[in-house]
Formats: C-alpha cells, sequence, structure tokens
C-alpha cells in the first residue's frame, strides 16, 4: 500500500532525533525506519540541501566549495531543529561544527551511530557520490576521518553501535531503547509493543 496514510506518532517524541557519525555509518537507512517506526517525518540534510542548491553534493562541491555546503547544512539543521520533532539524518561533518553541536545540544538529542573502519568501507567503498573520497586513497582519508572525528561524535548524548552484519533493526531498536531511558521517548505499552512493529 504505497499511499497509506503515516502513523500518528503515540510514542511522545519530545525533540528532534539528529543521528550522527561517519559515512557508512547508516544515518540515512536507520533514521528512515525509525521514524516510520515513530510515526514522524524522517529528513536527511544532504538530500535537503541538494534539493536547497538543486545540485548534487558533488556538483555543490566542485562548483562552489565545501564551506557553501557547510553554510547550508547549518541553516538545514537550525531550520529543522525549530520544527516539529523528527528524525534528522545529517552529514557526516555536521557534527564537527560547534555551533551545530551548540544548537543540537540545546534543541535535539544527537545519536552517534558508531562504526568501526572495515566497517563503514565495505559500506562505502563501491560508491560514489561522496566527494571527499574522491581522491587516490580514499580508504585513507576515511582511516584520518575517523580518527579526527570519533573524539567530537563521542560527545553525543547517545551512542549506538552498528556492527557489520548487523541487520539496521538492531540499530533501531538500541537507539529506541536509550530515547526512553534517557526520557525523550514514552515507552507506550512497553518497549515490547515497539520492537513488534
Ligand atoms: C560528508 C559526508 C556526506 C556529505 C558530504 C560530506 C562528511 O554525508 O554530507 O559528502 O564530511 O563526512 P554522509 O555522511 O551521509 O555520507
Amino acid at each position: 500500500m504505497p499511499n497509506a496514510p503515516k502513523r500518528e506518532s503515540s510514542y511522545g517524541l519530545n525533540r528532534t532525533v539528529v543521528l550522527v557519525g561517519l559515512m557508512g555509518a547508516g544515518k540515512s537507512t536507520v533514521g528512515r525506519r525509525l521514524a516510520d517506526l515513530l510515526g514522524v517525518r524522517f529528513v536527511d540534510s544532504d538530500n535537503e540541501i541538494e534539493v536547497a542548491a538543486d545540485m548534487t553534493i558533488p556538483e555543490i562541491f566542485e562548483r562552489f566549495d565545501e564551506q557553501y555546503f557547510r553554510d547550508g547544512e547549518r541553516r538545514v539543521i537550525a531550520r529543522l531543529l525549530a520544527d516539529e520533532p523528527c528524525i534528522l539524518a545529517t552529514g557526516g561533518g555536521a557534527f564537527l561544527s560547534r555551533e551545530n553541536r551548540t544548537i543540537i545540544g540545546d534543541g535535539g538529542v544527537s545519536v552517534w551511530i558508531k562504526a568501526d573502519l572495515e566497517t563503514l568501507w565495505e559500506r562505502v567503498r563501491d560508491k560514489s557520490g561522496r566527494p571527499l573520497l574522491n581522491g587516490d586513497n580514499p580508504k585513507g582519508v576515511l582511516t584520518d576521518l575517523l580518527e579526527a572525528r570519533y573524539p567530537l561524535y563521542a560527545t553525543a548524548e547517545i551512542v549506538v553501535n552498528s556492527a557489520a552484519g548487523d541487520p539496521h533493526e538492531i540499530v533501531v531498536n538500541a537507539i529506541v531503547e536509550e530515547l526512553i531511558k534517557t526520557g525523550h521517548l514514552k515507552a507506550a505499552g512497553g518497549i515490547e509493543e515497539l520492537h513488534e512493529h
């Protein structure tokens, strides 16, 4: 049933869930499923920027520069955090900005989807569309990004692990549990009910 109406959320999500983490962590896939489960909107900041600029991300990096992209990213995040609670998947660089971390901390709940290098690499190696991995040594770049960024991702309010081969549902369920524990989601009828969907 492609046009089925979206289920209203009965779980009382009280803040926008902001998914952060490196490329390949599964932010978009997990985010879409989490939003579906909770009956709220899913937004991908990369997509929003592409629509607003009417260009793909590689085109934005090529025709403008990374800073132009980061400005768009900041505006999208600020706009969405001022809106109704939803699930927001951010690009891997979004949480590096202090300004972004502050507004996310004030108005949302940050969730780091943590994965190890090999898991990330297996997921991104054959995909295009990520300008930062376009050079001669993409795995080396991913390694450097991991080392530089993990200390910042680690400041997220919630951290969940995504292991190679794990179905995305495991990560979705881990996030739901943590959202309930931290008081951002009500366990209406118990967490088991959520897991059945
Ligand atoms: C980036 C990650 C990409 C995208 C852009 C820059 C980064 O998003 O925002 O290419 O700095 O790590 P994903 O993490 O969704 O691949």
